[in-house]
């Protein structure tokens, strides 16, 4: 990189950045100082060997896990996530290495989870259904919304988590440790991914 590159780079905005976080677990200090920044296009693969971790700190952005120390930026704003919701709302969607969704429930059901379109007090499972449907069909997904999860194969079940990750609209995708066969042909025109 020249001296114009590295200014033109430097003179980014820096869309996320983590600073000296720490996390322990009993017996284990699992992040000790971490950070991390994240600038606009970029997209990152976090390596590291078993146990390093990788899973520990997109947790930690993710909500799931909360640092004992470490502040982390947004565009350059000091946020607190506190939890999974504060997480979503500061633009952060995960797309977990094992699956969370719930198998009894039809993939549409399990990507408004939580978040459901109502009508009269309840769900409107009509919208529901419909706003899933194009969803899958704007990422080229041949998943019914109707079908049940249990019914799909693990890959199925994969592109399902991506297309609720991107549902939430976020800024910042995680991806934890996707194994190859998980391609997106149109992706929103505002995607930023973190591979880790
Ligand atoms: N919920 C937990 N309770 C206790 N210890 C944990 C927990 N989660 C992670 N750890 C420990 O923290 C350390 C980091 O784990 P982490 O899962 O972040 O590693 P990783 O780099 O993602 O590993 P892998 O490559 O196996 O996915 C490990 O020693 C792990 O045993
Ligand atoms: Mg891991």
């Amino acid at each position: 990189m020249d001296n114009e590159q590295a200014g033109e780079y430097m003179s980014k905005k820096i869309l996320l950045q983590m600073k000296n976080i720490h996390k322990s677990f009993p017996g284990v200090n699992a992040l000790q100082g971490v950070d991390f920044e994240l600038f606009p296009g970029e997209v990152h693969a976090l390596l590291g060997e078993n146990g390093a971790g990788k899973s520990t700190l997109i947790k930690v952005l993710g909500g799931i896990y909360i640092a004992e120390e470490g502040e982390i930026f947004i565009e350059g704003q000091n946020v607190v996530i506190d939890g999974v919701n504060a997480s979503h709302a500061n633009g952060i969607s995960i797309i977990h290495q094992e699956l969370v969704l719930v198998p009894h429930m039809t993939v549409a059901e399990n990507i408004f989870l939580g978040r459901e379109p109502g009508k009269g007090g309840f769900i409107d499972h009509e919208t529901m259904e419909r706003e899933a449907g194009t969803l899958l069909d704007d990422y080229h997904m041949s998943i019914s919304p109707g079908a049940f999860v249990k019914d799909l194969t693990i890959a199925q079940q994969q592109m399902v988590e991506i297309v609720k990750a991107i549902s939430y609209r976020s800024k910042y995708w995680s991806w934890m440790s996707l194994p190859p066969p998980y391609r997106i042909k149109k992706w929103n025109s505002c995607f930023r991914p973190c591979v880790c």
